[in-house]
């Protein structure tokens, strides 16, 4: 288990130890080259395997992506059918570049909603990359921070039959990213400065990171200009700019 970043001060690593992107902006990168949104999805796909890649170079060890949020599904029935296929296409030509490249899949989300063909196919590449230790890439998928913290919540209530407080310590192994710590940096693309729904309860701490770029325009350098102004950020955690200097010093 990872400590919270709000129960002890956290270490802070020179490269991002956790990266959390919401790729966004793919439908207005298709339209505004006259494709259709779909053609921006493509695309996308092409730029997670930049992003990952890079991660690995750079020896970032967890990797989340946000790939369909939980009201993604208020989307027009074809485009979320479209996300679904490239999504299953993407899980069946990826993952055994994953699998040798020692990266493990992980796959968050409330996935009872998807097909069952895909909820078998995500839970053959997790059993497939499972014991892999490079890096560890999350797709969200289905996700919502709200849900999240919910279905942890139910969970700790079953775990602790007649308990009437409840900490911290026992909510987070039940959050369904327990086995990652938290995000020292989150990244957005597309232009907007929301959460849209993200990890609520993860980012308490993370840099934020926002830029116009669309995500399929997303590639390695500008994965390395998240990364620099990363480090330009004095993380305090609450404590005076003195006390961390003091302490890196
Ligand atoms: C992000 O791109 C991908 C998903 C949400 C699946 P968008 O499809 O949201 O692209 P924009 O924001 O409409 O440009
Ligand atoms: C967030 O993007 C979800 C993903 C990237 C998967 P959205 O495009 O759905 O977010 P909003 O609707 O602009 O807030
Ligand atoms: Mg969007």
């Amino acid at each position: 288990m990872f400590k919270s970043s709000t129960t002890v001060v956290p270490e802070t690593p020179k490269v991002p130890r956790h990266i959390a992107i919401i790729m966004d902006g793919n439908g207005r990168w298709a339209t505004k080259r006259f494709l259709p949104r779909v053609a921006g999805h493509v695309k996308g796909v092409e730029a997670v395997r930049g992003v990952v890649e890079h991660c690995v170079e750079r020896g970032v060890e967890y990797l989340t992506l946000f790939a369909f949020s939980s009201e993604n599904w208020r989307r027009p029935a074809e485009e979320v059918s479209l996300l679904m296929r490239l999504f299953v296409t993407a899980l069946e030509r990826e993952v055994s570049k994953m699998h040798a490249n020692n990266i493990r899949l992980k796959v968050v989300g409330d996935l009872s909603r998807f097909d069952p063909k895909l909820q078998e196919l995500i839970a053959a590449a997790e059993r497939r990359t499972a014991n892999n230790s490079r890096l560890t890439v999350t797709v969200c998928a289905n996700y919502g921070g709200r849900w999240d913290i919910m279905q942890a919540t139910s969970k700790m209530v079953a775990a602790h039959p007649g308990a009437q407080e409840f900490t911290e310590d026992m909510l987070a192994p039940h959050l369904a990213m327990a086995y990652a710590p938290e995000p020292d940096l989150f990244i957005r693309t597309g232009g907007e400065e929301r959460i849209s729904n993200f990890l609520l309860w993860q980012l308490a701490y993370s840099e934020l990171y926002f830029t116009q770029t669309f995500w399929p325009d997303f590639t390695p350098e500008s994965l390395d200009e998240a990364i620099a102004s990363y480090q330009q950020r004095e993380r305090r955690f609450g404590q005076t700019g003195e006390q961390v200097a003091k302490k890196t010093n």
